[in-house]
């Protein structure tokens, strides 16, 4: 059975809004990409690890430490997917590569949040991507690809639909490494997936179709890296 690792950012599953109808959504085509794929989805923390990693440095707590606060909530959102997915996956988040491995043995979807500290979930779906020996790994965030810079401060980046892996290792590598980082693709997670040639889908993850389409290695809209 083919094998998908989706790294579910936290700005998709944490909203200002009412968010419960599209996690619902989002649930229901998950179950269906599963009945021929197995998936394994990683949560990110959003704004809610964000607010507790900012507090958290004003009060001059470690960096390690903002990371597990991080890792905490990245766990509390894996939680509100599992709830819409209920029988179709696991209950607990798995706390490390081996018991998200486990856990696959009887849920056809495991999703899971962080694992330790310095690092961020798109390093977890790559390692975990390694681990499972997933086809590919699909990024779904709120942008749409990756664009040649930031979208929301430059009007004339354009996206790049296709890319090597170490195209998006130029562009993701100069990133800092304190906690609460926001990059389309963690560096350290580009640097696995790319030595171990496995492929990543960048995807607006609020385009349910669009992002199925990636989840099933079909054409999709976005970014294809590999
Ligand atoms: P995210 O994976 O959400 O990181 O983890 P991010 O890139 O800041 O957020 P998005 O993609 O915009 O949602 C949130 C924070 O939790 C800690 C890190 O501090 C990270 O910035 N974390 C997460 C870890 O230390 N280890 C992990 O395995 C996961």
């Amino acid at each position: 059975m083919d094998t998908v690792v989706l790294s579910l950012g936290g700005s998709i599953l944490v909203r200002d809004e009412d968010n419960s109808q599209y996690i619902q959504e989002l649930a229901e085509m998950l179950v269906e990409v599963s009945n021929a794929t197995r998936v394994f989805v990683v949560t990110g923390g959003g704004r809610i690890a964000r607010y507790y990693i900012r507090e958290g440095r004003a009060l001059c707590a470690p960096e390690s430490y903002l990371d597990e606060m991080g890792i905490e909530v990245t766990r509390l959102n894996a939680r509100l997917l599992i709830a819409a997915l209920g029988e179709h996956s696991n209950h607990t988040p798995p706390k490390d590569y081996e018991e998200a491995v486990l856990a696959a043995k009887d849920n056809r979807i495991v999703v899971m949040g962080g694992v330790s500290p310095g690092i961020t979930t798109d390093a977890v779906s790559s390692i975990l991507a390694e681990h499972v020996r997933a086809s590919r790994v699909v990024n779904a965030t709120s942008v749409d690809g990756v664009y040649t810079a930031d979208p929301a401060k430059n009007p004339s980046a354009r996206r790049i639909p296709k890319m090597s892996h170490e195209e998006l290792l130029d562009i993701v590598s100069a990133t800092p490494s304190k906690a609460g980082p926001t990059v389309v693709f963690e560096a350290a997670g580009a640097s696995v997936l790319s030595r171990a040639g496995i492929p990543i889908s960048v995807v607006d993850g609020r385009d349910i179709p669009n992002l199925r389409s990636a989840l099933e290695g079909k054409a999709f809209e976005g970014t294809s890296v590999g």
